[in-house]
């Protein structure tokens, strides 16, 4: 019976202390919503430009010529075992596969600002998706 309640003392802390990160965690001005959305959205605009760049790969191929305004990207569908690759992947594993493949450059680290930019655009263009992963 002491341990029950032992547990149901825990229980409740945790809940009480979980209620109050969310709350910390919430606090944000209109002012903030403002400026993350357009920072969001100038990483789209240079997601955009890098889609279209020719000199991203090393032979002038660019994205859009075989996916214009991000079609057959299907972001919703990831993580998934891409036959490429021979695993499930994150989508970005699959861009710097085009960027190998049919652009003939160099993959990107994760971390690379230009792979962050185009996840943003090809998200973006495909807004209101339902996410559906692992999906063929
Ligand atoms: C010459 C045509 C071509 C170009 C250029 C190209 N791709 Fe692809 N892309 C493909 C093909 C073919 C696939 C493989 C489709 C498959 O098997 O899912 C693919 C797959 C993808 C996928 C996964 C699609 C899915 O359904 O899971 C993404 C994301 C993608 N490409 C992004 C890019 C990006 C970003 C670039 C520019 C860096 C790019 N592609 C350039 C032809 C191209």
């Amino acid at each position: 019976m002491e341990r029950i309640n032992k547990f149901g003392l825990i229980f409740l802390f945790m809940t009480v202390a979980g209620a109050a990160a969310t709350a910390i965690a919430d606090e944000f001005s209109q002012q903030d919503l403002t400026r993350w959305e357009s920072e969001y959205l100038s990483v789209v605009k240079q997601g955009r430009q890098a889609f279209t760049d020719p000199e991203l790969g090393s032979n002038g191929v660019t994205c859009a010529q075989c996916h214009p305004n991000a079609a057959n990207t299907h972001p919703e569908t990831y993580p998934k075992f891409q036959k490429q690759l021979g695993r499930v992947v994150p989508i970005w594993e699959m861009i710097n596969w085009c960027i190998r493949n049919p652009l003939e450059g160099k993959s990107l680290e994760a971390s690379d600002p230009r792979l962050v930019a185009l996840q943003a655009y090809i998200y973006y263009e495909r807004r209101g998706v339902k996410l559906d992963p692992g999906k063929h």
